[in-house]
């Protein structure tokens, strides 16, 4: 835990004026109960001297003393004080968001790991989350009173269990590896635990396969919410053999960027990044690669559109991707250029990246090299 230090007095000793007898050993009390200390409280000059680290910490602060500039620094902010403001950041955080997951995606057994709290740390037990639909009156529902319900994602989903191990080794476990299903993934930070959920759900490179081998039966899956996808350089779809460039830096990554340490402790509020942050390194650098952005996703859109005949836009969700007619009726993909489809899901992964997520701070050298690669193929 990093420390935010407040710098509060030069004095080493705290004095205080007592009338105590000298030979008398001084007792000191902290709320009712003796304080046992290193250094006896000692009675010099008429005036009582007691040892303030040993005070200081036990009321909750830190103190250190920098002997060349003869400074003592006392921490102020106990852990609780910590506890309680992440909680009340937390309170009010999109990612603590109930309705949607949990009324939604998060009953269902392929969903709940990522969108509900419990279900993540039941994932690799041997009881993972996997409930029995019934068809009542014609809706789907299971038997509450049968299952574990999910629950939101909370403290104890990052902090305790599987989530807890992935923030102190940084090895993300194979099995929520959707880039090399079944490999342990060692990110080498916390960013193991954000990757789990964040990384776009999708093996593109098996999505790939399925378009170019599968006849009639393709698989129609489009990138869902892949914002770790770019920022790993490893979820976009890629040609095999083709050149992508990634970015080399932003090393401190999901946390770094979306949990900065601000107020002297790390930010639990997950809404944008802290954007003052940014021109430290280099100013104005969304501006100029928002253009850009902007610039390749028009291109690709009227190329591939201009190549799937009665298409009048890209779909970019469950329903509608790749492509929908005027009626806005689903075109068959399996009648398509793989081309095609490669285009349209890293044209998604562009478009909800620019108007959705960063506004092209995740990776876009990386997205770059994606949109470039399949613009070049459509010319
Ligand atoms: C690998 C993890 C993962 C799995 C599995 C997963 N999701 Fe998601 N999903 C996410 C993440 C992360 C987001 C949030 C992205 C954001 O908004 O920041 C998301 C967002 C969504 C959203 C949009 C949320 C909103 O409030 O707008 C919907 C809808 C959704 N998922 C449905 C599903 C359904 C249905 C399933 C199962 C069939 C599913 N998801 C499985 C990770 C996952
Ligand atoms: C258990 C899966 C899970 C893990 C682990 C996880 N997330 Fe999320 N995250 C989600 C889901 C689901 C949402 C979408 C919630 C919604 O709006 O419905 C989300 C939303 C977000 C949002 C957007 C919040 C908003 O206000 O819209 C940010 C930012 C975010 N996550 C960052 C992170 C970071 C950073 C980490 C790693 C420390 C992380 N997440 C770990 C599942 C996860
Ligand atoms: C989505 C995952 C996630 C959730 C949910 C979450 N945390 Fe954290 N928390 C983290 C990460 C990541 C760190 C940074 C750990 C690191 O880098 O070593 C962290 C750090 C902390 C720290 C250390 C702060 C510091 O400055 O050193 C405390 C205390 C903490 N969290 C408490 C909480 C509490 C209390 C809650 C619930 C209200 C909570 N966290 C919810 C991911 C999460
Ligand atoms: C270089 C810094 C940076 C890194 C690294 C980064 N982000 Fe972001 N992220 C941003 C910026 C900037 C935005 C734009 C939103 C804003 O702050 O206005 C954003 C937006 C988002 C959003 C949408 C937030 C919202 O309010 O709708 C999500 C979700 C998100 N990031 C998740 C992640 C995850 C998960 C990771 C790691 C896989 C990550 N980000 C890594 C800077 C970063
Ligand atoms: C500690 C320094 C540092 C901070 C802080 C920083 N960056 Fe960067 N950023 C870099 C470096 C170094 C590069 C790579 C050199 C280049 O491409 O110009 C880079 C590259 C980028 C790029 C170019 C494309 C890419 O993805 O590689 C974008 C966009 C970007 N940063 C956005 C942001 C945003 C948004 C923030 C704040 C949330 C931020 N950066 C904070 C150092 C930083």
């Amino acid at each position: 835990m990093k420390k935010h230090w407040w710098l509060i007095a030069v004095v080493l000793i705290f004095a205080l004026a007592l009338p105590v007898a000298a030979n008398q050993a001084i007792k000191i009390y902290v709320d009712g109960k003796e304080m046992k200390t290193d250094v006896a409280p000692q009675v010099i000059d008429g005036r009582t001297l007691v040892p303030l680290r040993a005070i200081a910490e036990y009321l909750g602060s830190n103190v250190d003393y920098d002997a060349n500039s003869n400074t003592v620094t006392i921490e102020t902010q106990s852990g609780l004080d910590v506890v309680t403001a992440i909680s009340s950041e937390w309170a009010t955080a999109g990612h603590a968001n109930v309705s949607r997951p949990l009324s939604y995606a998060g009953i269902r057994a392929g969903c709940a790991p990522c969108h509900s709290g419990n279900m993540l740390q039941k994932a690799l037990t041997d009881e993972p989350y996997n409930p029995k639909f019934e068809s009542v009156d014609g809706k789907y529902a299971f038997d509450t009173n049968d299952v574990e319900m999910p629950t939101p994602i909370d403290c104890a989903t990052c902090h305790s269990g599987i989530g807890a191990e992935m923030i102190a080794t940084g090895i993300m476990p194979g099995e929520f590896n959707v880039v090399n299903p079944g490999e342990d993934w060692n990110v080498g930070d916390a960013n193991a635990l954000c990757y789990t959920c964040h990384n776009g759900r999708r093996n593109p490179e098996a999505i790939y396969n399925s378009w170019v081998t599968e006849g009639a039966t393709r698989q129609r899956s489009y990138p869902h919410h892949a914002v770790g996808a770019l920022v790993t350089g490893k979820g976009g779809m890629e040609y095999p053999g083709a050149t992508y460039v990634t970015q080399g830096f932003h090393k401190d990554g999901c946390v770094g960027c979306h949990m900065p340490e601000t107020d002297g402790y790390v930010s639990h509020k997950f809404g944008g990044a802290d954007m003052s942050r940014c021109t430290t390194c280099h100013p104005n650098k969304l501006t100029e690669v928002q253009a850009g952005l902007e610039e390749r996703l028009a291109t690709l859109e009227s190329l591939l559109l201009a190549a799937v005949p009665d298409a009048a836009r890209i779909g970019t969700g469950n329903s509608d991707f790749p492509f929908v007619d005027a009626n806005g009726t689903l075109i068959d993909i399996n009648t398509l250029p793989v081309e095609v489809l490669v285009g349209a899901y890293n044209y998604v992964i562009g478009k909800q990246e620019l108007d959705t997520f960063g506004k092209g701070a995740h990776n876009t050298k990386y997205l770059y090299s994606l949109l470039d690669e399949s613009i070049k193929r459509l010319q």
